[in-house]
């Protein structure tokens, strides 16, 4: 039976207390708050041409150094809420290390991902992740992109899913009946999370069954760790032994251990992620080069792992928040019994759509969308030259008082008839991004998390640690709960 060790969860609780950070070192609350009443001078991004009708995009540069990075690391959507009520929807921030426009509101949001004049690259992304994901899809743009994408689809149609849902199945049925502790107010859901979703990866992926190359997988999931953290990083230049310059090798250890699967994988049948990229190819016949595989890999790994651990992470902790609703999801996953499950079982789990949905408004994992405009342009009315970065915000959207009644509150039913609350406007609701670059994988990372709630409802209540028990979220990157969301498993 898996324990805890106690000396272990000491030491974890006291580095997530003790590692400085915006949201725990002392005084930053106080400072915070008077971020907030400061008013910094006011600056324009740029000159309207003259007779344009635009308006210019207004804001301020914050403090030096960091600009607006307290409020937005310790605020996260309040702090935009606190913007986009005070300033409106589109704010310059001249920050030394970004200098971008907050794009605020779905109106924003909806030019901004339809790209239908074709105004915005993905090169905003480049800055914060661009050296570790490099030539990953979300980074390609236009035609280069339409033309990897369609390859990459065929890699996402349902009859490919059914293998992958099969392989993560075995996966999460065997971790969440040995890995996990029950009965246990130490056990942290969110690092037990995120192990899960690198072990489905090995497998789902990568092709490892699970408790085979056990050395090779712990170094290949080392190493990407440290490369999805690498963008956060405050020194971001390659010196050693820095963050940044620890992300460039572990990428390049990516690089080489995926360029040699590739050679295997091309010979073979494989079900996993890898082997049916070796093989895809669109309509006309196209395929990815070794180069090109070793690149998607990369970025599907960063892509599908965060996002998937934070979506089961709040879905878990709202169900053990709303025990009427963790009741009405196990009775769902009740009567599809133990056997294994499929495409067309997970479909029939329908509240556990609603609360999965109801979580990723509430706590978005992908806060954010980067881009980069390619010529001078309008947004809103305003003036934004070319090669301007522009972050559209879908993490505030999903919390407007506009668009959703009382907002805050977790009430999945806004999604059912005939409240449909996300139907209000095209871009309320997009967690998963919209137009061209819109997620590939919504489908498959669905899939993943239903199944791990499937699993864990019909062995475990899920209990919170303590009555009125509620997270503080860290908004540095994708949300992270940041005492690692002691949950309790109690078996059934
Ligand atoms: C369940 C959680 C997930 C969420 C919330 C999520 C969210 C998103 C969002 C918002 C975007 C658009 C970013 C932008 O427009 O700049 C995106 C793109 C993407 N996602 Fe996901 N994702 C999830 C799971 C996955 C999984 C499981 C995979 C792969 C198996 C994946 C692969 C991708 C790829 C490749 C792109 C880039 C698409 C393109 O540029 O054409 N995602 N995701």
């Amino acid at each position: 039976m898996a324990t805890i060790s106690t000396p272990a969860y000491l030491l974890d609780q006291a580095k997530r207390r003790l590692t400085p950070s915006f949201n725990n070192f002392p005084g930053m609350g106080l400072l915070e708050r008077r971020l907030l009443k400061t008013e910094f001078p006011q600056r324009i991004l740029a000159e309207p041409p003259a007779g344009s009708g635009l308006k210019p995009v207004t804001g301020d540069a914050g403090l030096p150094i960091l600009g607006h990075m307290i409020e937005m690391l310790r605020g996260g959507p309040d702090y935009l809420m606190f913007l986009y009520e005070t300033q409106g929807p589109l704010i310059f921030g001249d920050s030394p290390v970004l200098p971008a426009v907050a794009a605020l509101g779905p109106d924003a949001a909806q030019i901004i991902y339809s790209n239908r004049n074709k105004d915005y690259s993905q090169q905003g992304w480049v800055p914060v992740i661009g050296p570790f994901f490099r030539r990953g899809l979300m980074l390609l743009d236009f035609d280069e992109h339409m033309f990897h994408r369609r390859i990459m689809q065929e890699a996402f149609v349902r009859s490919r899913l059914v293998g992958y849902v099969e392989q993560m199945d075995k996966v999460i049925s065997q971790v969440i009946a040995n890995d996990w502790v029950a009965n246990d107010a130490r056990f942290l859901l969110y690092p037990a999370m995120k192990e899960l979703t690198l072990d489905i990866a090995s497998m789902v992926f990568m092709g490892h069954e699970p408790g085979t190359d056990h050395e090779l997988v712990t170094k290949v999931n080392k190493a990407f760790t440290i490369t999805t953290r690498a963008g956060n990083a405050i020194i971001r230049t390659g010196v050693p032994p820095f963050t940044w310059w620890r992300g460039l090798k572990a990428r390049e250890l990516l690089e080489n251990y995926f360029a040699e699967r590739v050679k295997e994988q091309r010979a073979k049948e494989g079900d996993d992620l890898l082997s049916v990229l070796c093989r895809t190819e669109d309509e006309d016949g196209n395929r990815f080069s070794d180069e090109d595989i070793v690149n998607h890999m990369i970025f599907l790994m960063m892509a599908a792992h965060d996002t998937s651990t934070s979506t089961a992470t709040t879905m878990a902790y709202n169900l053990a928040a709303h025990p009427e609703w963790q009741e009405r999801c196990r009775d769902e996953s009740d009567r599809l019994g133990d056997g294994p499950v499929d495409i067309e079982s997970l479909e029939k789990l329908e509240s556990l759509d609603l609360v999965l949905n109801e979580s990723i408004r509430l706590v978005t994992p992908v806060q954010w969308a980067m881009r980069r405009t390619v010529r001078d342009t309008e947004l809103l009315g305003h003036y934004l030259p070319k090669d301007t970065n522009v972050i559209a915000y879908p993490g505030l959207n999903h919390r407007l008082p506009a668009l959703w009644t009382d907002p805050m509150k977790f009430d999945p039913e806004r999604f059912t008839e005939p409240r449909n609350e996300h139907k209000r406007h095209r871009y309320a609701f997009s967690p998963f991004g919209g137009g061209p670059h819109k997620c590939i994988g919504m489908v498959f990372g669905q899939l993943e998390v239903k199944t791990i709630m499937h699993r864990l409802l019909r062995r475990y209540r899920l209990e919170l640690p303590k009555p009125g028990y509620q997270p503080r979220w860290d908004y540095a990157g994708m949300p992270i709960p940041m005492d690692g969301m002691p949950i309790v498993l109690r078996p059934l």
